[in-house]
């Protein structure tokens, strides 16, 4: 196992890619805990309205801390919102009451809720797009960096996403955040990589999250043309490298971004203009 005896922070570990982090990071040993900004998903309409999958056949029932628990780790849950500062704090000081420091961090929580071009943007939309993607990586890292200078041992792990290399058509805001993440991993990189910390982002091609199942049939097919691999990618496949990441193994792998898209970065145009549409 890779991560015996380390403890891991999740965030957006209700659903989709986050989830999946959080129990391959189970598989490997450690305890995790894991956050979200709403725990009581299980009864609202927009989680059931995506089919199941066949990789985790208990999403749909079990939370994702009950299932950590069933693999025999410790979980803790909290219910904080990655883009505000004090319940942020407040969440990690539980997380580390609970199961005694934070070795990884994952700053996976994200949104996609601003889809218009750039001119009907409004401000507010725009500001909360990069306050949950963009400065939620920023919260978290700053309430969990501390603990890992004392220990001498940390990794922080980002998921961007290959739209902040490539842009992407009518998302001008969360392609901006998903940039930033980038620009954050490599200062959070230099600033601590002496003290035995690493910070990489990964990127992630379209992974079969709740998010992209739920998407519409002709943009899936769009994109699914625009894969190399002729498939979307379990989000397990997203997890195995988010794991290695947090393990000794990678001790000397810093700063990078890391596509995990089934060879998408190398097709021109995989998030690009629809002209007309
Ligand atoms: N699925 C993909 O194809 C894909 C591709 C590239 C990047 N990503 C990135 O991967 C990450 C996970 O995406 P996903 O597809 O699993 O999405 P998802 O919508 O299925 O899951 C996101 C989770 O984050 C939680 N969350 C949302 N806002 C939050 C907040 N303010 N505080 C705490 N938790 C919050 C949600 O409740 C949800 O459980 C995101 O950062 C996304 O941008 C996804």
């Amino acid at each position: 196992m890779l991560l015996e005896n380390k403890v891991a922070l999740v965030t957006g570990a209700a659903r989709g890619i986050g989830r999946a982090i959080a129990l391959v990071l189970a598989e490997e040993g450690a305890d995790v805990g894991v956050a979200d900004v709403k725990w009581s998903r299980f009864d609202g309409e927009r989680y059931y309205a995506v089919p199941r999958r066949e990789s985790d056949p208990e999403e749909e029932e079990v939370r994702t801390d009950e299932a950590i628990e069933r693999l025999g780790r410790k979980a803790h849950s909290v219910e904080m919102d990655v883009s505000d500062s004090a319940q942020v704090k407040e969440g990690v000081e539980s997380v580390r009451n609970e199961l005694g420091r934070i070795d990884i961090l994952v700053n996976n929580a994200g949104i996609v809720t601003n889809i218009r071009p750039l001119a009907d943007m409004e401000r507010a939309s725009w500001d909360h797009e990069l306050a949950v993607n963009l400065s939620g990586a920023f919260n978290c890292s700053k309430e969990v960096l501390s603990g890992m200078v004392e220990n001498g041992w940390g990794r922080v792990i980002n998921i961007s996403s290959g739209a902040a290399l490539g842009g992407i058509h009518r998302q001008a805001a969360y392609a901006a955040s998903k940039a930033g993440v980038l620009g954050f991993t490599k200062s959070v990189t230099l600033e601590y990589a002496a003290q035995g910390i690493t910070c990489n982002a990964v990127m992630p091609g379209m992974a079969e999250s709740p998010l992209v199942r739920a998407m519409p049939k002709e943009i899936r097919e769009e994109q699914m043309r625009l894969i190399p691999a002729g498939r979307f990618a379990d989000t397990r496949e997203i997890a195995y490298m988010v794991a290695f990441l947090a393990s000794d193994r990678a001790a000397y792998i810093n700063g990078v971004e890391i596509h995990v898209n089934g060879g998408g970065h190398l097709t021109p145009g995989t998030l690009a203009s629809r002209k007309g549409k």
